[in-house]
């Protein structure tokens, strides 16, 4: 590392597009490492750990808001997107982790929060001050409110976090917020807001980052004059059915121009949309040639352990971004779900998208999860990886109110609430709390349950059997094997009910072949080649191998 840092080095150019099959970690910066006791994570922290990452095989790192931010929403809510949290670290911090990344051959994607700041954001504070008719007021959206002395909000739309969208400020009108009442969203239609945004992802890139991820990509335009919903009431954040503040045509103007932007800079720096759209086409729409490189797939995240459902997922992904040309991206788990480990064995309305996370039996849980995961990890395209998912991590479900921080908790209607569970800070060595998070006898910001020390990265380091033994294995093996790097080479192979067996090829390599048992009863696949990697032990003969239920195999043939 030097102090010197003019340049920003870049990581080596790989052969061609190095995010069509990219595995991208996400850091949830508060909850990685804390470099200096105080409890929360920070990128100094994050700069020690790099090694681990490398050596995880993980191409690159996707990094959570670590700007200033009175963290409202866990930084969500930013109030100086130039500048970084003083809770995180300095700008410097920052030059040095990006630059410590490339030296050890990861790129590093960072949060971008366009469609809200913080309410202590520069620019809104000014719109309160000055009062109605501030033109500070015309970047955000101020509304007179309804009703005979404009005590009603100007329309019926519901905050995601829960209660009425708007917030009526003191001398009587009202802003929207889509989130808590902290986020005020931008006004999109305003040229200072467009502008703005473009020299913030120029002072990112200047700083040599390869990435944004666009954080609710789809809702930075409204529709024109703020239509109620109405009887579409059930129209919220995972985009179901059509909705005025999401997914309107409009916003895909601004990605054009972003995208032109990114393609002065040098090694393909790219951007990932957190768009929840009410299907995978119009998904697919934010990832057009001259538009955004990926796009979360969140239909995928949300499919049941079932068969049948998660065939027909994988073909419509794949088939909605061959459309385009854009790669596929799939993931298990982020800092906004139910982490997989239990997810996958919850089921109910509601459940299997990761809303209430439920305490489920943590063995069977975890078998499923590795299953899943390896299932993943042998899908052409993108993955996107959760900080602690290589360690099984399961949720946390029995965190005591008052440790809560998630905003939307103490609203009972809000959609999210229960966070937190997937945000624990996640454990890396020794018997006692917090685990090598931080320094010993230092602190968590949520506290991290006991049974973690066997959880831990040493804990796990050459075990095996090990998940996170698993996670290196199905990495390495992804990284070196020739028919995986194609984005679109699936081929379905017969296979009994609930067992998913596909191939993928490349002219004049060993197939590789990845069984998948869904079912609940064991299931022999023969000996379809050379074993490569299994999330679960075999059973049966060498020449008929046995997959117990909850099992994925990878094979060589
Ligand atoms: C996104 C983030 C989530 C945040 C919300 C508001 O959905 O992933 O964590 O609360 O946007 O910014
Ligand atoms: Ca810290």
């Amino acid at each position: 590392m030097t102090d010197q840092l003019t340049a920003p080095p870049t990581v080596e150019a790989s052969p061609a597009s190095w995010w069509r099959n990219a595995v991208i970690y996400q850091i949830y910066p508060r909850s990685f490492a804390d470099s200096n006791g105080d409890g929360i994570g920070d990128l100094p922290g994050i700069l020690t750990r790099l090694p681990y990452l490398r050596d995880l095989g993980v191409d690159a790192v996707w990094l959570s808001p670590f700007y200033a931010s009175p963290q409202a929403d866990a930084g969500y809510d930013v109030s100086d997107y130039r500048t970084v949290d003083p809770i995180f670290g300095t700008v410097t911090d920052a030059e040095k982790l990006i630059a410590g990344a490339h030296e050890h051959g990861l790129r590093v994607i960072v949060d971008l929060v366009p469609n809200h700041s913080s309410d202590q954001h520069d620019w809104f504070k000014r719109a309160l001050a000055e009062g109605p008719g501030s033109p500070f007021r015309d970047r955000y959206h101020f509304r007179p409110g309804k009703g005979e002395n404009g005590e009603l909000p100007p329309n019926d739309w519901p905050s995601i976090f829960g209660g009425p969208a708007w917030t009526r400020v003191e001398d009587g009108e009202w802003y929207l917020h889509l989130f808590a009442a902290e986020q005020p969203d931008f006004n999109w239609e305003h040229p200072a807001v467009r502008d703005e945004f473009k020299t913030i992802l120029r002072f990112w890139l200047d700083l040599g980052v390869d990435g944004f991820r666009v954080d609710v990509a789809h809702g930075l335009v409204k529709e024109d004059g703020l239509p109620d919903v109405g009887e579409h009431a059930e129209w919220h954040l995972l985009g179901v059915g059509e909705s005025p503040c999401f997914d309107r045509d409009g916003v895909h103007e601004i990605y054009r121009e972003w995208r032109k932007i990114l393609d002065e800079y040098p090694g393909e720096r790219i951007a990932v949309a957190e768009a929840w759209a009410p299907n995978l086409a119009r998904v697919a729409d934010y990832v057009r040639a001259d538009e955004l490189h990926q796009a979360f797939n969140f239909s995928y995240l949300g499919t049941a352990w079932d068969a049948a459902a998660q065939r027909r997922m994988i073909d419509e992904s794949l088939a909605a971004m061959r459309q385009v040309g854009a790669p596929t991206t799939w993931t298990l788990s982020n800092h906004d779900v139910v982490r997989h480990t239990n997810r996958l064995l919850q089921t109910g309305e509601g459940e299997v998208a990761g809303r209430r996370p439920t305490a489920v039996d943590p063995v069977a849980g975890l078998r499923r999860a590795r299953a899943a995961s390896a299932l993943m990890l042998a899908l052409p395209g993108s993955a996107y990886l959760y900080q602690g998912e290589e360690l099984g991590l399961p949720e946390v479900v029995d965190l005591p109110p008052e440790v809560r921080q998630d905003p939307a908790f103490h609203r009972a209607t809000g959609q999210d609430g229960y966070r937190d569970g997937c945000r624990v800070p996640i454990p890396w060595s020794g018997d006692t709390a917090p685990y090598g998070f931080g320094p010993d006898g230092g602190d968590s910001w949520l506290p991290q349950p006991a049974s973690w020390a066997q959880l831990s990265v040493a804990a796990q380091t050459g075990v095996p059997d090990s998940t996170l033994e698993l996670y290196r294995t199905a990495l390495a093996v992804r990284r070196g094997n020739p028919a995986l790097a194609p984005t679109d080479n699936l081929r379905w192979v017969p296979a009994p009910d609930g067992v998913l067996v596909f191939e993928r090829a490349v002219e004049g390599q060993p197939v590789f072949r990845c069984t998948v048992n869904m079912s609940d009863r064991p299931v022999a696949v023969g000996r379809p080649g050379e074993l490569l990697l299994s999330s679960g032990s075999l059973e049966g003969t060498p020449v008929d191998v046995v997959l117990p239920p909850d099992t994925t195999a990878w094979w060589s043939v």
